[in-house]
C-alpha cells in the first residue's frame, strides 16, 4: 500500500468532477448511516449521499443555495453551535479554511470519533489568487491566515469571521492525528487543496464495516448459542465462514481502493 501520507501530485483536471469522484468513492466505502454535511451550501454533495442510501442532515449558516429537496433535512444553523454526536459520518467540504483556528479545533473536537470526508485547503505558498499572510504561528499551530475582509457578500465565504486559518499540511495532519483519526490524502487537485479522509483509529478495521450483523463479537454470540447441536452449528459455521469471508473482503479490498485513490482513474 502506497503512503498515503506523503505530498501527492497535482491532479490536472478541473475541480468539480474530480471533488463529486472523490466524495462519491470515499462515501462508498463506508455503509450508509446518518450523516451531517457541514456548511453544505448548494446541497449537491448533501444529495449525493442521499442518493447513495445515507440519512442526510445539511447544515449552513446560509439557506439560500439550499435546493428544494425535502430528502434532506436543511438546517439553517452556524456550524459552531451544531451538535454531531448522533452521526456516523462527518462531511466537511469547503469548510474547514472558512474558521479561525479556535473554532476549527472546537469543530474538529465534535467531530472524532467517527469517519469525516474533508475537503479544504492548506496554507502552502504560492496559492494564487487567495489573499494569504507568510507562515505564522496560531497557539502552536504553523499556517497562514486568510483574508475574508471585501466578500461577506459571497455566499461561500466565512460566516461571521473576516479572517480563517489555512494550517500547514504538517499542521493539518497534526490537528486530526491528534483527535485520533488515520489520514488518507487524496492527490490535490489544486495546489492547496485535497481530499482527507480521516477514519478512527480506535474503530480500526471496523469503521469500514457494516454495523451489528458484520461484528466478529456479534458472530461469535452466535456460534456459542448453537453450540451443542450438531447440524445447527455447521449451518452457523458456514454462515460465519460467509461473514467472514465477507469481513475480510472489506478489510483487504481498502488497502487497494485506496492503492487507486493515488492512481486513477477513477471509476
Ligand atoms: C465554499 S462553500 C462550500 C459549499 C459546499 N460544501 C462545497 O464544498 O461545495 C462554504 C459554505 O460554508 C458555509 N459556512 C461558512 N461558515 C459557516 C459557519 N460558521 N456555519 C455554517 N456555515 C458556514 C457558507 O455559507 C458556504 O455555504
Amino acid at each position: 500500500m502506497p503512503d498515503l501520507r506523503l505530498p501527492p501530485a497535482v491532479v490536472d483536471e478541473t475541480s468539480t468532477p474530480v471533488r463529486l469522484r472523490y466524495f462519491d468513492t470515499m462515501l462508498s466505502w463506508f455503509e450508509p448511516g446518518r450523516l451531517v454535511d457541514l456548511g453544505a451550501g448548494h446541497g449537491q454533495f448533501s444529495l449525493r449521499a442521499v442518493d447513495a442510501g445515507w440519512t442526510v442532515t445539511a447544515v449552513d449558516a446560509r439557506t439560500v443555495r439550499f435546493p428544494d429537496d425535502p430528502r434532506v433535512t436543511w438546517v439553517h444553523q452556524d456550524v459552531r453551535e451544531t451538535d454531531l454526536t448522533s452521526y456516523d459520518m462527518v462531511v466537511n467540504l469547503g469548510l474547514l479554511y472558512h474558521l479561525t483556528l479556535e473554532d476549527q479545533i472546537s469543530l474538529l473536537d465534535r467531530s472524532a470519533g467517527r469517519p469525516m470526508i474533508l475537503d479544504t485547503h492548506v496554507g502552502v505558498a504560492g496559492e494564487k489568487g487567495y489573499r494569504l499572510t507568510g507562515v505564522v504561528d496560531v497557539d502552536g499551530h504553523e499556517g497562514r491566515l486568510y483574508s475574508e475582509e471585501g466578500i461577506q457578500h459571497d455566499p461561500r465565504s466565512s460566516w461571521g469571521n473576516l479572517a480563517s486559518f489555512w494550517p500547514t499540511p504538517a499542521t493539518l495532519q497534526r490537528m486530526l492525528a491528534e483527535r485520533g483519526w488515520d489520514v488518507y490524502t487524496a492527490p490535490y487537485y489544486l495546489s492547496s487543496r485535497t481530499f482527507f479522509l480521516c477514519v478512527p483509529r480506535d474503530a480500526g478495521e471496523d469503521a469500514f464495516l457494516a454495523p451489528d450483523w458484520l461484528r466478529r463479537g456479534a458472530v461469535g454470540e452466535r456460534r456459542r448459542q448453537l453450540r451443542g447441536e450438531r447440524a445447527a452449528r455447521r449451518a452457523a459455521v458456514q454462515r460465519v465462514k460467509a461473514l467472514e469471508a465477507s469481513t475480510s473482503w472489506r478489510l483487504t479490498a481498502l488497502p487497494r481502493r485506496l492503492a487507486r485513490l493515488t492512481r486513477g482513474p477513477w471509476g
